[in-house]
């Protein structure tokens, strides 16, 4: 009995942790998204004449490696941004690599 109660709770434990980590990654994907370049990136993405990320996302055309390179070396009126994501407070603060910023990024982007 005690036995299978340290279990379940232990379960639970992992269970909520996971969800604390997927809280965090949305949060400062979301700061990212809504800080960079001071504006945000929406400033030029919630625009319908420029690419529109969520969308291209579901339709599978933005795969998380298109995603980085583009943030990395930039596209016609598209800034290099990956310099800018990691002068974001949030991703100084969670000490967060350039690998698990962008990932933030994606995943919050993703679901938007
Ligand atoms: C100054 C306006 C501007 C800002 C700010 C901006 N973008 Fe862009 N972005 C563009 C334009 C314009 C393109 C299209 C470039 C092209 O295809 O020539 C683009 C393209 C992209 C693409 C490629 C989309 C696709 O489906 O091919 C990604 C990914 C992207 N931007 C992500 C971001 C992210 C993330 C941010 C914020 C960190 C951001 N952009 C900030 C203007 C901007």
């Amino acid at each position: 009995m005690r036995k299978s109660f340290g279990i379940v709770a232990g379960a639970v434990l992992i269970a909520l942790s996971g969800a604390a980590v997927a809280d965090e990654q949305l949060e400062i994907g979301q700061k990212i998204y809504e800080r960079a370049f001071g504006r945000g990136c929406g400033t030029c993405h919630d625009i319908a004449s420029n690419p529109q990320l969520t969308a291209n996302i579901k339709a599978g055309t933005l795969d998380r490696a298109k995603f980085e390179q583009i943030l990395r070396d930039g596209k016609g009126g598209m800034p290099k941004a990956i310099d800018e994501i990691m002068k974001n407070k949030a991703v100084v603060k969670a000490s967060y690599t350039e690998e698990l910023a962008v990932d933030a990024l994606y995943k919050y982007v993703s679901e938007k």
